[in-house]
């Protein structure tokens, strides 16, 4: 075989096959949601929050694995997740903490290190729960989820140093979520943003904001479907 067929390995995830199965089967659930949204839309004539109130949304599984070994790469050991939805995005955020943990010497628990969860539909909170509980302790014994309003949950009790930041929120409380965490962003923390492009004109605002040299940000794109910002934060200038 020559050079140029030979590929990485392409999952990088460390899990159990039985998490492997999970999150393959919810990738797939949501993908088949999201081909049906726009055509209910249409029939139901339904708002956005009634529409959305039972939808993954997940993030793209090449996203997720992105997001995996970014926070692997930096070590992270405290990462919040804006927007939790039915918690897929989550299972790969725990899984990379305690990895993280285990990189470093130490135990995985939440004192250590940990992923506060947010989400405000009650019942994504409930079955996003069961569904960690599925995944076993590695992942559920790391993950915090706040529930309600996350412009509430995440104004107190953070980390002092949040290694990470991932976005995927609706549009508007993007900006409004990374103001409220910003002050407990290390340097060298990542905040990664979903659907930076596809998004764009409803993202002007936070995109505004992390493009002002001001703000301390240094930003690329990286070209999955619709964009995935990637912000690494070098402290107040
Ligand atoms: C794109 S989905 C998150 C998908 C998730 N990250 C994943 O990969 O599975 C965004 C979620 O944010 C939730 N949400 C919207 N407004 C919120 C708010 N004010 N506080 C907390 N969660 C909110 C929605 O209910 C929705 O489930």
């Amino acid at each position: 075989m020559s050079s140029s067929h030979l590929q990485l390995t392409s999952n990088p995830i460390v899990a159990p096959q039985h998490v492997h199965d999970l999150l393959g089967k919810l990738h797939q659930l949501s993908l088949d949601q999201e081909k049906d949204i726009s055509a209910q839309r249409l029939r139901q004539k339904a708002g956005f929050d009634d529409l959305m109130r039972n939808k993954f949304i997940a993030l793209d599984q090449d996203k997720c694995w992105f997001v995996y070994q970014t926070c692997l790469s930096i070590k992270a050991k405290n990462v919040i997740e804006a927007g939790t939805s039915y918690g897929v995005s989550t299972i790969y955020l725990s899984l990379a903490v305690n990895q993280s943990l285990k990189l470093q010497g130490l135990q995985s628990t939440k004192e250590n290190g940990k992923v506060i969860a947010t989400e405000n539909e009650p019942e994504k909170m409930e079955q996003s729960q069961k569904y960690w509980k599925e995944c076993g302790e590695e992942v559920s014994d790391l993950i915090e989820l706040r529930k309600g309003d996350l412009r509430e949950t995440l104004s107190k009790d953070l980390p002092e140093k949040v290694d990470s930041l991932l976005l995927d929120i609706w549009s508007p409380l993007a900006l409004p979520t990374l103001k409220i965490v910003q002050p407990n962003l290390r340097p060298g923390s990542v905040v990664i943003t979903d659907n930076i492009v596809g998004s764009a004109d409803r993202y002007k605002d936070l995109i505004e904001y992390l493009n002002d040299d001001n703000n301390g940000f240094r930003n690329i794109t990286i070209p999955y479907d619709k964009g995935l910002g990637v912000s690494v934060y070098l402290g107040k200038q």
